[in-house]
């Protein structure tokens, strides 16, 4: 049976995990509207990402005794400057979760509480990768320069990583 203070915290992070998928689902539809229909491709499937990880954290609630709690999520921000812009917020998003994975790991051995550390640890993993191919993002948005963005458009879906080791449906 999951301790209330677990079952807290992961609640805490179903309303993150939920937030995410909106906050990209946000941002692809800025840049959908504003003609990178690329970017908004990649920010749909990291949306759909999240939205995995909102189920996987739900569910795991469920079944170690707790109750997952649906939470009303705040409207996230809809307009951006740029497509910098927009992958300078989504890495400080990603950064902010990190901390927020690593706040539960860290309460996790406070409370021995080892079958959630152990579910933990895909995500440790998927934060490690999530942030690395943002920055790779970045770092290729600033190199091309808004005069090269219809190139870049194009291409970043080819640039998007499979989830932290695939184990597809857990
Ligand atoms: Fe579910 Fe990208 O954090």
């Amino acid at each position: 049976m999951i301790k209330k203070k677990i079952e807290d915290i992961c609640n805490r992070q179903v309303e993150r995990e939920g937030f995410s998928s909106n906050l990209y689902l946000a941002m692809a539809s800025w840049a959908e509207t504003n003609g990178f229909s690329g970017v908004a491709g990649w920010l749909y499937a990291q949306a759909e990402e999240e939205r995995l990880h909102f189920l996987r954290f739900i569910k795991y609630i469920n079944e170690r005794g707790g109750k997952a709690v649906i939470p009303e999520l705040k409207m996230p921000q809809a307009e951006y400057k740029s497509v910098e812009d927009v992958f300078k917020e989504v890495l400080a998003h990603e950064e902010f979760v990190t901390n927020s994975i690593n706040e539960i790991v860290s309460l996790t051995m406070e409370e021995k509480d080892f079958n959630t550390q152990n579910f933990l640890q895909w995500f440790v993993m998927e934060q490690v990768e999530e942030e690395a191919s943002v920055r790779g993002i970045l770092d290729k948005v600033r190199l091309v320069g808004a005069n090269n963005m219809y190139q870049f458009d194009r291409d970043i879906m080819s640039l998007r990583t499979p989830p932290a080791n695939a184990q597809a449906g857990q």
